[in-house]
């Protein structure tokens, strides 16, 4: 077993009947939503709300009861993946594109685990290029004020080349600032540009962070 199958799977362990689950994005998330599968086969009663359109088709093909947000009470419990986790389990997050959707959830959550191997965990967030989501109206200008801010910013492709759409249709902006001194204090800057919707620093949101190492073995850190 991989060191993300391992973290997200010893997540689902907080997974218990009758809960409203938030299912995260990207490689490590689809593990969890893939065990998540397998308790709904064996009969537990979940429903849940996705971060992303990929994570809500993969739950529809196993069987995930799928509730829309806005019939969304509280989420008890979200299992999502992170880019970078530093010393007080504040986060990066938006590689896979998903940002927006996942703070959402996560703001909304009474818990959020995050599953991680080893290689996220940082002493100093900032050397994964930080996603920002910004409208697509004067994104140029929007790009401007980014750099601004000290970073080089990159507007996100796919790989044939076309401009990366998220699924709120907005376009994702990658800033490469090598490191971020005070998150909390970009998180803010950030969101005061025009044209910016938000940014994949998720301050304060995580409740714990299950950490996996290449040994083996899992941390839990809280
Ligand atoms: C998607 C995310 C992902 O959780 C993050 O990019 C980690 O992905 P992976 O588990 O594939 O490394 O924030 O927007």
């Amino acid at each position: 077993m991989n060191i993300k199958q391992l973290a997200a799977e010893k997540a689902v362990d907080w997974v218990e009947d009758g809960m409203t689950v938030g299912l995260g994005t990207g490689s490590t998330a689809v593990y969890a939503i893939r065990k998540i599968g397998e308790l709904v086969q064996q009969g537990m009663r979940i429903q849940a709300v996705a971060t992303s359109e990929e994570s809500e088709k993969l739950a529809r093909e196993l069987s995930i009861p799928i509730l829309p947000f806005a019939e969304v009470g509280t989420i008890d419990l979200t299992i999502d993946g992170a880019d970078e986790v530093d010393p007080d389990l504040n986060l990066i997050k938006g590689g896979g594109g998903a940002l927006l959707r996942e703070k959402i959830v996560a703001a909304r959550s009474r818990q959020v685990m995050i599953v991680a191997g080893e290689n996220k965990v940082v002493k100093r967030l900032g050397e994964f290029p930080l996603p920002v989501e910004v409208v697509t109206f004067a994104h140029e200008w929007t790009i401007q004020k980014l750099e601004s801010l000290g970073c080089t910013p990159v507007l996100r492709k796919t790989d044939s080349g076309e401009v990366f759409i998220t699924d709120n249709g907005n376009y994702t902006v990658d800033c490469h600032f090598n490191e971020i001194l005070n998150p909390a204090r970009m998180h803010r800057q950030l969101n005061d540009i025009p044209g910016v919707v938000d940014n994949g620093l998720f301050i304060g949101l995580a409740s714990a962070v299950v950490v996996a190492y290449n040994s083996g073995t899992i941390e839990v850190k809280r």
